[in-house]
């Protein structure tokens, strides 16, 4: 039979036999992959068994395609592992993942490397093979399959920062592992001995290569995506080429990693593509993936598995030995990520920590899957490596995995109950059956409200209403009687379920295009971080995550040391008015919640407990409150501007609808409604532009604001400005510290600031402070601190001299207010300096 064609029979044979298992696999309970495992392993010894058997056409070329792989290993690599990496990238939540970034790219490289090390270094103690071989595995065992953590994470409700720091850590470590694996079969068939610093330094270049070419390239396509205007089969098609392009211009043309390149392209796509298309386009994009991804998975998965019993049959006795020491060496390299690592990043980077219980569940739950077996077949057909260290690593991957599947996939869930962290899962089953019960109540008042309306039999209405009564009724005795509810069970309870109500609020906004993708995103994500705060630590959890979600993030911090520094305020200004966009959507939403506590949480979980929410919402309400005026005082005509069009989209909906609906009736022909619309698209654009704020601070139009200076003329107002340095802050800032040397003074062109003495001074706008160490010399009296947003005027030191010499009535002045100060403090008067 012609080549193509077996192959193309035999690999279509084997997706035939994985369609039937993912129902068998809910069925018996058992993970997907195990059962994948199993019917590989069965398949394989069916084809050693028939081989020598009478010749029967079709049977004979199905099993030859079997035995031969039909497929070879660099189609696995180049085809089937860029379409799983980029599939698990595009599927991750990647704002979620920005969060804890540093965090699980520290711990994925460090955790590959730690394997490798610790693998290699035993099994080469207690084996023949060299020292490369060895590494070599190490590398391999070194991937990590999120998915059976995931799905009983999933299962148990935990929190869901802890599934995207498994998810995360698996990315990053399958891409880090293959890079290393790429450097080791290099070494392994040049016969050279492992140099450690070149080693680790062309990791390091092909791992940052990798990550900058696959991000850049997904940030390309992304620009790429507006002009397929939105035809989703071609935004689909694009994605595809751009995971293989990545792959292949990477590995072949600029010898990076290609593999990182496709997970660094696929988190751009997620994190900038998904708001250039509808949401069900991306719905789509990420299910056909998913079905890539599939069909990956179980192809490698199987014929990995079909290749055991030939292996297992040429296999020592001594390799049960070796395996358990590669069992026993990996389980310790990963105990020394997540009790040595780990820890430390608490430690130093102010890392949320993870407990015990769950660290001990991710350490069992590192099952290998379909990345470690297709490396595997890869070693296996490389002709170009010793047969002896081709065998040694291809069969220990194999029955490694395999017994990682078997052993660790089938006692997960037994650990887990063991340690308690399904209890976790009782109130989320109760939050459950309370969203149940309310939407019950909602179809019975729409059902009732439908009766009168079309004025239906009251008997009718009342006997499907009464039912759908009963079946509430019966949900919430059934959980009353299941479990009793302490008073803290009730709040969680609250909790969660206001937790996702705001997440339903934040879709239908993004639905109804009152906001824009990004913002619904970014609001999605404080959600989920507050109800992981739930989660972690109850309603003490949701009030550090609402007033982590009000500071200023690092990003602010660096873009005003950017403005600072280079003078570019673009990015600052940027974020604050995504910053002023969020508090408004937020106050928005915290309004929706209290209204929904009174009308549907109070009935539910009684008085007490919605009093106590609606305490918590209320301060939520207070602090964004806060947040927000401290903006408008700051940027009162970008406020009432963003107001307008918050307005002014609501009022477009609200006309397409009607026009919709007009449409429907016939009151206007399609005609007139395709001028409409095209109408209201022109509108929606304008609407949909960025809004400028305005940060922008020229020094001369500042220190007229300044009073000592308003009345100067243009040209010494000019020269006065060419000394000052703009610098903008945000509220709680702190400018200058008590006890610094001093090095600066500061005017206030707009804003307030607190001077921390024992009785706290404030200064307003057109005041200036700073003054006092630079006059005397001596060590800074007290510390200033932002109260608001500020736009200061910085005097370095040596322009400060300068200026002191050149104008006399600047010098008493400031002289003046200094000795005022310094009395106040109980200090001697100034020594300012002499006039030239
Ligand atoms: P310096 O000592 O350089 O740093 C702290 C600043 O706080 C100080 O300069 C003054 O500008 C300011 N400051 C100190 N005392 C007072 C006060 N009593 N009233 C207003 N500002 C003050």
């Amino acid at each position: 039979m012609h080549e193509v064609a077996l192959t193309v029979l035999g690999v279509a044979g084997l997706l035939g036999i994985a369609a039937f298992l993912p129902p068998l696999a809910f069925r018996l309970n058992l993970p997907f992959t195990v059962l994948l495992a199993v019917v590989g392993c069965g398949l394989g010894t069916l084809v050693l068994t028939l081989h020598g058997l009478p010749h029967v056409p079709l049977v004979h070329d199905l099993m030859e395609t079997f035995a031969e792989g039909g497929v070879t290993s660099s189609l696995f690599i180049a085809v089937f592992l860029p379409a799983l990496l980029f599939e698990a990238a595009v599927a991750v939540d990647v704002r979620r993942l920005m969060d804890d970034f540093g965090h699980v790219l520290l711990l994925a490289v460090g955790a590959v490397l730690i394997c490798v090390f610790v693998v290699g270094g035993t099994l080469s103690a207690v084996s023949s093979a060299g020292i490369i071989a060895c590494l070599l595995l190490g590398s391999i065992v070194a991937t990590t399959d999120p998915a059976a953590v995931i799905g009983i994470f999933r299962d148990i409700g935990a929190p869901r920062r802890l599934s995207i720091l498994v998810e995360g850590e698996c990315l990053f470590n399958d891409a880090a592992a293959i890079v290393m694996f790429t450097l080791l079969v290099g070494m392994l068939k040049g016969g050279a001995m492992p140099d450690l610093v070149s080693g680790v330094t062309l990791f390091l270049k092909s791992f940052a290569g990798g990550v900058a070419f696959g991000y850049l390239a997904g940030r390309v396509a992304c620009l790429l995506l507006p002009a397929l205007f939105g035809w989703r089969m071609a935004e689909m098609t694009l994605t595809v080429s751009l995971a293989y392009v990545t792959f292949v211009l990477a590995d072949h043309y600029l010898h990076v990693s290609g593999v990182v390149a496709v997970v660094a392209a696929g988190l751009a796509l997620s994190a900038h593509g998904r708001t250039r298309m509808t949401p069900s386009t991306w719905e789509t994009l990420v299910e056909t993936w998913e079905q890539i991804g599939f069909w990956a998975n179980a192809l490698i998965f199987l014929m990995a598995a079909m290749l055991v019993p030939k292996m297992l049959a040429g296999m020592g006795w001594h390799y049960l030995w070796l395996l358990l020491v590669l069992f026993v060496a990996t389980l310790v390299a990963r105990a020394i990520v997540l009790f040595g690592m780990v820890p430390a990043l608490v430690r130093f980077a102010a890392a949320e920590p993870i407990s015990t219980p769950f660290k001990v569940v991710i350490m069992w739950g590192g099952l290998r899957g379909a990345v470690s077996l297709a490396l595997a077949l890869a070693v296996t057909e490389d002709t170009a490596l010793p047969a002896e260290a081709k065998n040694f690593v291809a069969t220990l991957t194999t029955c490694f995995v395999l017994a990682t599947l078997f052993l660790n996939g089938t006692s997960l869930r037994l650990l887990i109950r063991g340690l308690g962290l399904d209890k976790l899962s009782r109130a989320d089953r109760e939050v459950h059956h309370r969203a149940l019960i309310l939407a019950l109540d909602e179809v019975r008042e729409r059902v009732e409200a439908m009766g009168k309306d079309e004025e239906i039999a009251e008997p009718i209405v009342r006997e499907i209403s009464g039912e759908l009564e009963r079946r509430g009724l019966d949900i919430a005795m059934m959980s009353e009687a299941d479990t009793p509810l302490t008073p803290d069970d009730r709040i969680y309870i609250g909790l969660a379920t206001l937790a996702s109500h705001e997440q339903e609020l934040c879709m239908e906004a993004f639905r109804e295009q009152v906001i824009s993708g990004d913002l619904a995103d970014e609001a999605l994500a404080q959600v989920g971080r507050l109800v992981d705060g739930v989660k972690i630590n109850g309603r003490a959890g949701y009030e550090a995550a609402v007033a982590a979600g009000l500071s200023f993030p690092f990003d602010v911090r660096v873009a005003q040391w950017v403005q600072y520094r280079l003078g570019l305020h673009l990015w600052l200004a940027r974020l604050l008015s995504e910053r002023f966009e969020q508090l408004l959507s937020s106050e928005a939403r915290v309004r929706q919640l209290l209204r929904f506590t009174r009308t549907h949480v109070r009935p539910l979980l009684g008085q007490a407990t919605a009093e106590a929410l609606t305490e918590v919402l209320n301060a939520r309400l207070a602090a964004t409150q806060r947040a927000l005026t401290a903006l408008k005082e700051q940027f009162p005509d970008f406020a009432r501007e963003l107001q307008r069009r918050y307005l002014a989209r609501v009022s477009w909906r609200l006309e397409e609808e009607h026009y919709r609906a007009m449409l429907e009736e016939s009151t206007i022909s399609p005609e007139v409604y395709e001028d409409l619309a095209r109408d209201l698209g022109r509108r929606r654009a304008t609407l949909d532009k960025r809004l400028k704020l305005d940060v922008a601070m020229d020094s001369e139009s500042l220190l007229a604001r300044v009073e000592m200076f308003r009345d100067l003329p243009a040209d010494r107002l000019r020269r006065i400005a060419g000394l000052l340095r703009p610098r903008f802050l945000v509220p709680d800032e702190k400018v200058v510290t008590k006890g610094d040397e001093g090095d600066s003074m500061y005017f206030i062109a707009s804003g307030a600031l607190e001077v921390k003495l024992t009785t706290p001074v404030s200064l307003g706008s057109g005041k200036f402070f700073g003054e006092i160490a630079l006059l005397t010399k001596r060590p800074r009296t007290a510390d200033v601190v932002t109260m608001s947003y500020c736009r200061l005027l910085e005097l370095r030191a040596d322009d400060f001299e300068q200026l002191m010499h050149a104008d006399s009535a600047l010098r008493e002045t400031i002289n003046s207010v200094a000795d005022r100060r310094l009395a106040e403090l109980g200090l001697g008067p100034s020594v300012g300096p002499t006039p030239a």
